[in-house]
């Protein structure tokens, strides 16, 4: 089949590469005529691994190309995914929808035939349905709007793309309008139904409330077991451990119970606060006003490892010499969005320290919001001659570091795992001063 998709971000890109990847005739849209050009050449502008594969594999095969040109887009095909970014507004909590509205308002007026205009992007409930009537009120034809959201992961976006743990299809509660839509979107992903990967059709508020409640669950998951940590910490119980036992409960399931520094990205911070807006907006912000708390013990894990680094440095961090292992928000991304670990070595420069940083991958992205923190190429080359250690980000670089590796370039020997990463004992039988988060 022949599909479009807006947006060559990381939900854009990944979803035109596999598309195409399902054997269909995809053209990628963006108005980065830079991005555009990377993507015409085989390069994934962002880190995201398994991706660049896909992307040459169907650019070669004819199946892919990319473009800025919306008039040929339109023409392109009647099915056009729609992923562009949704961010968080300047000075408040609600999503930002000027790209989301500025796709519309630029296809809608193009299309020459009736089309369809599937979104995938994280939106506000009640989105789709102002979408359908404004873009409706800009075309010629007939125009459906119908909602897919998107549950991939970085760094696993393209098995999340290809193998879903499900698939949800919020359509018009017109049926006659929405069968249409059905019909091609059964036979886009026709692949992945074969493999029985469930696909629930909705309504189009049902849609977009799934997606937004799935990455609230997750936020209030892993703030629930940071709060224990917390408490843990005013006991000396430890967390890992609790984890543990709490995971093996199946009704609780131990995944995303990791304690440490916390959600950041694209996604789940600013996911929860659009929640807390449009609940607000539609007269429901006290059923979800428990998402401020799930912020709010989120935000104060940041502050948390602020204050021990200071200990750790005796008291202040003024003059001190701290080295920040990890800016991407996790591992195996290059993503740096609301990054707890860039937010920490920022909070510890701006306490007079000298901070630098060192992450595989996310160094020119950190570099670009951060341009104050000193970057180092290498783990040893950040840690030299530091007062204190600090792993936020746990790359596998890191948590395989031993003692032995850092001993001969460090000034103190003392480590602060944000991520409770790293083997505390042997850290200690080393004579390091090891501190974690939730852990005695
Ligand atoms: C998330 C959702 O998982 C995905 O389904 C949705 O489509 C987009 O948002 P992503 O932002 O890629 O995906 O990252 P995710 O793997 O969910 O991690 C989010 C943050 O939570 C990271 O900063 C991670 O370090 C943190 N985290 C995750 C924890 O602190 N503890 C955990 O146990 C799990």
């Amino acid at each position: 089949m022949r599909c479009t998709v807006f947006g060559t971000g990381y939900l854009g890109a990944t979803h035109a590469a596999c598309m195409a990847e399902l054997g269909h005739d995809v053209v990628g849209v963006d108005i980065d005529p830079g991005k555009v050009a990377k993507l015409a050449d085989g390069v994934v502008p962002f880190y995201e691994p398994g991706l660049e594969d896909v992307l040459q594999r169907n650019l070669a095969a004819g199946r892919l190309r990319f473009t800025t040109d919306y008039a040929d887009a339109a023409t392109h095909a009647d099915v056009h995914f729609l992923g562009v970014g949704t961010p968080q507004k300047k000075g408040e909590y609600g999503a930002d929808l000027k790209y989301v509205h500025a796709v519309v308002d630029t296809l809608a007026p193009m299309l020459e035939r009736p089309a369809m205009i599937v979104g995938k992007s994280t939106v506000p409930v009640g989105t789709a349905a102002a979408l359908g009537v404004r873009a409706r009120a800009q075309a010629k034809v007939d125009v459906e709007v119908a909602w897919n959201p998107e549950f991939l992961r970085e760094g696993f976006a393209v098995q999340d793309t290809l193998r879903p743990d499900r698939m949800v299809l919020g359509l018009d509660h017109d049926r006659e309008r929405s069968a249409w839509v059905e019909e091609h979107i059964r036979e886009i992903y026709a692949d992945l139904i074969a493999a029985e990967i469930p696909f629930l059709l909705t309504d189009l508020a049902t849609a977009e409330l799934v997606k937004v409640s799935a990455n609230a669950f997750l936020a209030t998951k892993i703030s629930f077991i940071n709060a224990v940590s917390e408490v843990c910490e005013a006991t000396g119980a430890d967390v890992t451990m609790l984890a543990d036992a709490l995971g093996y409960d199946a009704r609780i399931g131990r995944r995303f119970l990791n304690a440490g520094l916390g959600f950041g990205g694209g996604c789940l911070p600013k996911d929860i606060r659009a929640f807390m807006a449009r609940s607000g907006e539609l007269g429901a912000d006290h059923a979800v006003a428990f998402l401020r708390e799930v912020d709010n013990i989120n935000m104060r894990r940041r502050t948390k490892v602020v204050d021990m680094a200071a200990r750790a440095c005796g008291g202040s961090l003024l003059g001190a010499n701290v080295a920040v292992l990890g800016a991407a928000f996790k591992p195996e991304s290059d993503d740096v969005r609301d990054s707890p670990a860039l937010n920490v070595a920022g909070m510890i420069q701006l306490h007079g320290a000298v901070v630098t940083v060192y992450d595989p991958k996310a160094v020119e992205n950190s570099r670009r919001v951060f341009p104050t923190l000193n970057y180092a190429t290498s783990v040893s080359e950040a840690c030299d001659r530091a007062d204190v250690v600090l792993v936020l980000t746990e790359w596998n670089e890191f948590t395989a570091l031993t003692p032995a590796d850092l001993d001969p370039v460090v000034r103190s020997r003392s480590i602060i795992d944000g991520r409770n990463c790293l083997d505390s004992a042997a850290w200690r039988a080393a004579g390091w001063v090891y501190a974690g988060l939730g852990t005695p």
